[in-house]
Protein backbone atom coordinates (compact mmCIF):
# COMPACT_ATOMS: atom_id res chain seq x y z
CA UNK A 1 0.00 0.00 0.00
CA UNK A 2 1.62 3.53 -1.01
CA UNK A 3 1.66 5.42 2.17
CA UNK A 4 2.05 9.77 2.00
CA UNK A 5 5.38 9.41 4.36
CA UNK A 6 8.38 9.82 1.88
CA UNK A 7 6.12 12.46 -0.40
CA UNK A 8 6.09 14.61 3.26
CA UNK A 9 9.47 13.90 3.88
CA UNK A 10 10.95 15.24 0.38
CA UNK A 11 8.35 18.12 1.29
CA UNK A 12 9.91 18.98 4.28
CA UNK A 13 13.80 18.33 2.50
CA UNK A 14 12.69 21.13 0.16
CA UNK A 15 11.80 23.85 3.12
CA UNK A 16 14.94 22.57 4.80
CA UNK A 17 16.91 23.57 1.44
CA UNK A 18 15.26 26.72 1.10
CA UNK A 19 16.45 27.95 5.17
CA UNK A 20 19.80 26.41 3.86
CA UNK A 21 19.89 23.75 6.84
CA UNK A 22 21.57 20.92 6.74
CA UNK A 23 18.43 19.01 8.88
CA UNK A 24 15.63 19.25 11.29
CA UNK A 25 14.98 17.56 14.64
CA UNK A 26 11.52 16.96 15.88
CA UNK A 27 10.77 15.50 19.33
CA UNK A 28 6.84 15.66 18.63
CA UNK A 29 5.44 12.07 18.59
CA UNK A 30 2.68 13.86 16.11
CA UNK A 31 5.22 15.09 13.61
CA UNK A 32 6.76 11.38 13.59
CA UNK A 33 3.77 10.22 12.86
CA UNK A 34 3.28 12.67 9.97
CA UNK A 35 6.98 11.64 8.30
CA UNK A 36 7.30 8.26 8.70
CA UNK A 37 4.01 6.12 10.18
CA UNK A 38 6.28 5.44 13.77
CA UNK A 39 4.00 5.69 16.18
CA UNK A 40 6.22 5.68 18.97
CA UNK A 41 6.38 7.23 22.53
CA UNK A 42 9.49 8.42 23.14
CA UNK A 43 12.71 9.26 20.29
CA UNK A 44 13.77 11.83 18.23
CA UNK A 45 13.06 12.25 14.83
CA UNK A 46 15.91 13.71 12.24
CA UNK A 47 15.20 14.88 8.77
CA UNK A 48 18.33 15.79 6.57
CA UNK A 49 18.68 16.51 3.09
CA UNK A 50 19.70 13.22 2.88
CA UNK A 51 18.24 10.56 4.42
CA UNK A 52 16.43 10.68 7.76
CA UNK A 53 16.87 8.75 11.28
CA UNK A 54 14.80 7.81 14.37
CA UNK A 55 16.26 7.86 17.46
CA UNK A 56 14.47 5.62 19.75
CA UNK A 57 15.46 3.42 22.76
CA UNK A 58 14.67 -0.14 23.35
CA UNK A 59 11.20 -0.27 23.83
CA UNK A 60 10.73 0.76 20.46
CA UNK A 61 13.29 0.10 18.09
CA UNK A 62 11.52 -3.09 16.54
CA UNK A 63 8.17 -1.37 16.40
CA UNK A 64 10.05 1.72 14.44
CA UNK A 65 11.85 -0.97 12.25
CA UNK A 66 8.26 -2.92 11.39
CA UNK A 67 6.22 1.03 11.10
CA UNK A 68 8.39 2.94 9.15
CA UNK A 69 10.31 2.15 5.93
CA UNK A 70 13.49 4.94 4.01
CA UNK A 71 14.48 5.51 7.75
CA UNK A 72 17.40 4.74 9.86
CA UNK A 73 16.61 4.05 13.59
CA UNK A 74 18.92 3.90 15.51
CA UNK A 75 19.03 2.43 19.05
CA UNK A 76 19.30 5.30 22.16
CA UNK A 77 22.79 4.69 24.18
CA UNK A 78 22.59 6.81 27.01
CA UNK A 79 20.30 9.38 27.24
CA UNK A 80 17.92 10.35 24.12
CA UNK A 81 19.55 13.81 23.74
CA UNK A 82 23.24 12.70 24.05
CA UNK A 83 22.50 10.06 21.62
CA UNK A 84 21.36 12.57 18.85
CA UNK A 85 23.98 14.72 19.37
CA UNK A 86 26.62 11.58 19.42
CA UNK A 87 25.03 10.15 16.03
CA UNK A 88 25.00 13.89 14.43
CA UNK A 89 28.47 14.66 15.77
CA UNK A 90 29.65 10.93 13.31
CA UNK A 91 28.17 12.68 10.36
CA UNK A 92 30.38 15.93 10.36
CA UNK A 93 29.30 19.14 9.63
CA UNK A 94 25.67 20.75 9.94
CA UNK A 95 23.35 23.49 10.21
CA UNK A 96 20.62 21.78 12.02
CA UNK A 97 17.20 22.84 12.84
CA UNK A 98 15.31 22.58 15.93
CA UNK A 99 11.76 23.85 17.27
CA UNK A 100 12.87 26.10 20.47
CA UNK A 101 9.39 25.02 21.97
CA UNK A 102 9.60 20.98 22.33
CA UNK A 103 13.40 21.12 23.13
CA UNK A 104 14.48 21.95 26.82
CA UNK A 105 17.41 24.45 28.09
CA UNK A 106 19.14 21.51 29.80
CA UNK A 107 18.50 19.13 26.45
CA UNK A 108 19.80 22.03 24.26
CA UNK A 109 23.16 21.72 25.85
CA UNK A 110 23.87 18.37 25.71
CA UNK A 111 22.75 18.55 22.19
CA UNK A 112 25.28 20.90 21.61
CA UNK A 113 28.11 19.55 23.89
CA UNK A 114 27.77 16.01 22.44
CA UNK A 115 26.85 17.69 18.71
CA UNK A 116 30.52 19.10 19.26
CA UNK A 117 30.98 22.58 17.55
CA UNK A 118 31.27 21.16 13.85
CA UNK A 119 27.29 20.80 13.58
CA UNK A 120 25.42 24.47 13.93
CA UNK A 121 22.14 24.63 15.79
CA UNK A 122 19.54 26.75 14.30
CA UNK A 123 15.78 27.99 15.98
CA UNK A 124 13.30 26.80 13.39
CA UNK A 125 10.63 25.77 15.39
CA UNK A 126 7.44 25.36 12.66
CA UNK A 127 8.66 24.02 9.93
CA UNK A 128 7.01 20.87 10.21
CA UNK A 129 3.37 22.36 11.46
CA UNK A 130 3.52 24.55 8.62
CA UNK A 131 3.08 21.25 5.87
CA UNK A 132 1.04 19.78 8.54
CA UNK A 133 -1.46 22.47 8.85
CA UNK A 134 -2.39 21.68 5.19
CA UNK A 135 -4.12 18.91 5.14
CA UNK A 136 -4.32 16.09 2.33
CA UNK A 137 -7.66 14.77 1.01
CA UNK A 138 -6.85 11.54 2.64
CA UNK A 139 -6.74 13.41 6.01
CA UNK A 140 -9.39 15.24 5.62
CA UNK A 141 -11.36 12.56 5.07
CA UNK A 142 -10.45 10.65 8.13
CA UNK A 143 -11.08 14.44 10.10
CA UNK A 144 -14.54 13.44 8.59
CA UNK A 145 -15.02 10.16 10.26
CA UNK A 146 -13.00 11.51 13.45
CA UNK A 147 -15.84 14.26 13.47
CA UNK A 148 -19.23 12.15 12.85
CA UNK A 149 -18.03 9.08 15.48
CA UNK A 150 -17.94 12.33 17.76
CA UNK A 151 -21.24 13.35 16.95
CA UNK A 152 -22.56 10.19 17.88
CA UNK A 153 -20.95 9.66 21.01
CA UNK A 154 -22.40 13.82 21.61
CA UNK A 155 -25.80 13.10 20.85
CA UNK A 156 -25.81 9.33 23.19
CA UNK A 157 -24.49 11.46 26.21
CA UNK A 158 -27.29 13.60 26.17
CA UNK A 159 -29.78 10.88 26.62
CA UNK A 160 -28.07 9.93 29.74
CA UNK A 161 -28.55 13.28 31.30
CA UNK A 162 -31.18 13.08 33.98
CA UNK A 163 -30.98 14.90 37.44
CA UNK A 164 -28.74 13.47 39.95
CA UNK A 165 -25.97 11.82 37.20
CA UNK A 166 -22.58 12.95 38.36
CA UNK A 167 -20.21 14.42 36.01
CA UNK A 168 -17.75 11.87 36.14
CA UNK A 169 -20.16 9.52 35.47
CA UNK A 170 -21.29 11.26 32.52
CA UNK A 171 -17.55 11.78 31.29
CA UNK A 172 -17.07 7.83 31.91
CA UNK A 173 -19.85 6.94 30.08
CA UNK A 174 -18.54 9.11 26.61
CA UNK A 175 -14.92 7.65 26.92
CA UNK A 176 -16.15 4.46 27.04
CA UNK A 177 -18.48 5.05 24.21
CA UNK A 178 -14.99 6.40 22.38
CA UNK A 179 -13.52 3.12 21.97
CA UNK A 180 -16.57 0.94 22.42
CA UNK A 181 -17.16 2.85 18.79
CA UNK A 182 -13.83 2.41 17.24
CA UNK A 183 -11.75 5.41 19.03
CA UNK A 184 -8.50 5.09 19.88
CA UNK A 185 -9.28 6.84 22.71
CA UNK A 186 -9.85 10.10 23.69
CA UNK A 187 -8.38 13.31 22.03
CA UNK A 188 -8.11 15.37 25.47
CA UNK A 189 -9.72 15.00 28.99
CA UNK A 190 -13.61 14.90 28.25
CA UNK A 191 -15.29 18.19 29.82
CA UNK A 192 -18.94 17.62 31.71
CA UNK A 193 -19.41 20.96 33.59
CA UNK A 194 -22.68 21.33 35.56
CA UNK A 195 -24.50 24.72 36.56
CA UNK A 196 -22.09 27.10 37.83
CA UNK A 197 -19.54 24.73 37.21
CA UNK A 198 -19.69 25.38 33.88
CA UNK A 199 -18.28 29.02 33.69
CA UNK A 200 -15.15 27.54 33.75
CA UNK A 201 -14.27 26.82 30.30
CA UNK A 202 -12.11 24.02 31.25
CA UNK A 203 -13.43 22.02 33.80
CA UNK A 204 -13.03 18.95 34.95
CA UNK A 205 -15.27 16.97 35.71
CA UNK A 206 -16.16 16.36 39.27
CA UNK A 207 -18.44 14.62 41.80
CA UNK A 208 -21.30 17.18 41.18
CA UNK A 209 -24.40 16.02 40.43
CA UNK A 210 -26.76 17.32 37.92
CA UNK A 211 -30.11 19.31 39.34
CA UNK A 212 -32.55 20.96 36.92
CA UNK A 213 -32.36 24.13 35.93
CA UNK A 214 -28.83 24.27 35.29
CA UNK A 215 -26.54 24.30 32.26
CA UNK A 216 -24.72 21.36 31.03
CA UNK A 217 -21.84 21.78 29.27
CA UNK A 218 -20.42 18.69 27.20
CA UNK A 219 -17.27 19.40 25.13
CA UNK A 220 -15.64 16.15 24.10
CA UNK A 221 -12.63 14.74 21.05
CA UNK A 222 -11.77 11.59 19.67
CA UNK A 223 -8.60 10.24 18.13
CA UNK A 224 -9.83 7.55 15.03
CA UNK A 225 -7.31 6.65 12.85
CA UNK A 226 -4.66 9.00 14.29
CA UNK A 227 -6.95 12.19 13.59
CA UNK A 228 -8.66 14.29 16.52
CA UNK A 229 -12.04 15.40 16.59
CA UNK A 230 -13.40 18.50 18.57
CA UNK A 231 -17.01 18.99 19.50
CA UNK A 232 -18.75 21.13 22.26
CA UNK A 233 -23.20 21.56 22.85
CA UNK A 234 -24.30 23.12 25.82
CA UNK A 235 -27.96 22.08 27.04
CA UNK A 236 -30.57 22.85 30.02
CA UNK A 237 -32.24 20.53 32.16
CA UNK A 238 -35.58 22.00 32.22
CA UNK A 239 -37.41 25.36 30.62
CA UNK A 240 -34.47 27.81 29.88
CA UNK A 241 -35.24 31.60 31.43
CA UNK A 242 -35.03 33.77 28.93
CA UNK A 243 -31.41 35.40 29.97
CA UNK A 244 -29.82 31.94 28.98
CA UNK A 245 -31.83 31.90 25.81
CA UNK A 246 -30.04 35.50 24.99
CA UNK A 247 -27.09 34.22 25.73
CA UNK A 248 -27.39 30.98 24.24
CA UNK A 249 -28.56 32.93 20.81
CA UNK A 250 -25.54 35.65 21.14
CA UNK A 251 -23.08 32.38 21.14
CA UNK A 252 -24.56 30.53 18.40
CA UNK A 253 -25.08 33.86 16.50
CA UNK A 254 -21.24 34.40 17.18
CA UNK A 255 -20.25 30.74 16.25
CA UNK A 256 -22.29 31.05 13.00
CA UNK A 257 -20.51 34.23 11.77
CA UNK A 258 -17.25 32.96 12.58
CA UNK A 259 -18.21 29.51 10.47
CA UNK A 260 -19.04 31.91 7.82
CA UNK A 261 -16.02 33.99 8.02
CA UNK A 262 -14.11 30.91 7.69
CA UNK A 263 -12.81 30.84 3.87
CA UNK A 264 -9.31 30.68 2.30
CA UNK A 265 -8.15 33.96 1.71
CA UNK A 266 -9.17 35.36 5.06
CA UNK A 267 -6.76 36.07 8.65
CA UNK A 268 -7.62 33.91 11.34
CA UNK A 269 -7.89 37.11 13.28
CA UNK A 270 -10.84 38.16 11.37
CA UNK A 271 -12.58 34.59 11.71
CA UNK A 272 -11.86 35.52 15.53
CA UNK A 273 -13.24 39.32 15.01
CA UNK A 274 -16.49 37.76 13.07
CA UNK A 275 -17.46 35.64 16.54
CA UNK A 276 -15.96 38.24 18.74
CA UNK A 277 -18.11 41.19 17.20
CA UNK A 278 -21.86 39.56 17.62
CA UNK A 279 -20.75 39.11 21.26
CA UNK A 280 -19.45 42.88 21.66
CA UNK A 281 -23.27 43.51 19.65
CA UNK A 282 -24.84 41.77 22.95
CA UNK A 283 -22.85 43.46 25.38
CA UNK A 284 -21.53 40.06 26.09
CA UNK A 285 -17.97 40.09 24.77
CA UNK A 286 -16.52 40.22 28.21
CA UNK A 287 -17.39 36.94 28.94
CA UNK A 288 -15.53 35.25 25.84
CA UNK A 289 -12.62 34.43 27.81
CA UNK A 290 -10.79 32.32 25.07
CA UNK A 291 -9.76 32.15 21.40
CA UNK A 292 -12.77 31.25 18.74
CA UNK A 293 -10.79 28.40 18.18
CA UNK A 294 -7.52 26.31 16.73
CA UNK A 295 -6.22 23.76 14.25
CA UNK A 296 -7.15 20.31 14.68
CA UNK A 297 -5.60 17.44 13.42
CA UNK A 298 -3.06 14.54 14.69
CA UNK A 299 -2.96 16.68 17.42
CA UNK A 300 -6.07 18.61 19.06
CA UNK A 301 -4.77 21.81 19.14
CA UNK A 302 -1.98 22.90 15.95
CA UNK A 303 -1.48 25.72 13.87
CA UNK A 304 -3.04 27.70 12.73
CA UNK A 305 -4.67 29.56 16.28
CA UNK A 306 -7.74 31.33 15.53
CA UNK A 307 -7.38 34.37 17.86
CA UNK A 308 -7.15 37.90 18.11
CA UNK A 309 -5.11 39.47 15.37
CA UNK A 310 -3.81 36.56 14.13
CA UNK A 311 -2.46 37.32 10.84
CA UNK A 312 -2.33 34.10 9.67
CA UNK A 313 -3.98 33.53 6.52
CA UNK A 314 -6.18 30.37 5.33
CA UNK A 315 -5.96 27.87 2.61
CA UNK A 316 -7.62 25.11 1.65
CA UNK A 317 -6.84 22.12 3.64
CA UNK A 318 -6.50 23.77 6.78
CA UNK A 319 -9.20 22.35 9.73
CA UNK A 320 -10.22 24.56 12.38
CA UNK A 321 -12.50 24.76 15.32
CA UNK A 322 -14.85 27.25 16.36
CA UNK A 323 -15.69 27.80 19.52
CA UNK A 324 -16.64 30.48 20.97
CA UNK A 325 -18.53 30.90 24.14
CA UNK A 326 -19.81 32.75 27.09
CA UNK A 327 -18.93 32.46 30.81
CA UNK A 328 -20.48 34.39 33.95
CA UNK A 329 -19.24 33.40 36.76
CA UNK A 330 -21.56 31.86 39.30
CA UNK A 331 -24.34 31.72 36.66
CA UNK A 332 -22.91 29.46 34.10
CA UNK A 333 -21.77 29.29 30.67
CA UNK A 334 -22.17 28.28 27.14
CA UNK A 335 -20.04 27.19 24.29
CA UNK A 336 -20.64 25.43 20.54
CA UNK A 337 -17.83 24.08 19.02
CA UNK A 338 -17.70 22.94 15.75
CA UNK A 339 -15.26 21.42 13.31
CA UNK A 340 -14.36 23.59 9.99
CA UNK A 341 -12.21 22.01 6.78
CA UNK A 342 -11.34 25.07 4.60
CA UNK A 343 -11.29 23.92 0.85
CA UNK A 344 -10.80 26.24 -2.24
CA UNK A 345 -13.85 28.29 -2.55
CA UNK A 346 -16.11 27.09 0.08
CA UNK A 347 -16.41 25.46 3.60
CA UNK A 348 -17.11 22.18 5.29
CA UNK A 349 -18.82 21.43 8.69
CA UNK A 350 -17.51 18.46 9.48
CA UNK A 351 -19.23 17.71 12.96
CA UNK A 352 -23.21 17.27 12.51
CA UNK A 353 -24.84 17.76 15.47
CA UNK A 354 -27.98 20.23 15.68
CA UNK A 355 -27.16 23.88 17.40
CA UNK A 356 -30.20 24.60 18.60
CA UNK A 357 -30.93 25.00 22.21
CA UNK A 358 -31.64 21.74 23.53
CA UNK A 359 -33.76 21.70 26.77
CA UNK A 360 -33.74 18.10 28.27
N1 LIG B 1 -12.13 21.30 23.34
C1 LIG B 1 -11.05 21.49 24.20
C2 LIG B 1 -10.14 22.53 23.72
O1 LIG B 1 -10.21 22.96 22.61
O2 LIG B 1 -9.26 22.94 24.44
MN1 LIG C 1 -11.50 22.92 20.95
Amino acid sequence: MKTPFAQRRRALRAKIAVKGLSGIVSTNPADWYYLTGFTGEAGALLILRKGAALVTDGRFTAQAEEETSGIRIVKQNGSLTSSVGTWLRGLGRGKIGFDAAQISVEQFRTLRRTAGARVRWVAAGGEIGSLRQVKEPSEIAQMRKAALLVGDVLSAALKLLKPGVSEIEIAAEIEYQMRSWGASGPAFETIVAFGTRSAHPHARPSEKRLRKNELVVLDLGVILGHYCSDITRTVFVGRAPARIRRWYRAVQEAQAAAVGAARAGITCGDVDAAARGVLAHYRLDKYFVHSTGHGLGLEVHEDPRVARGQKRVLVSGNVITIEPGVYVPGVGGIRIEDDVAVHAGRTEVLTQVPRNLIEI
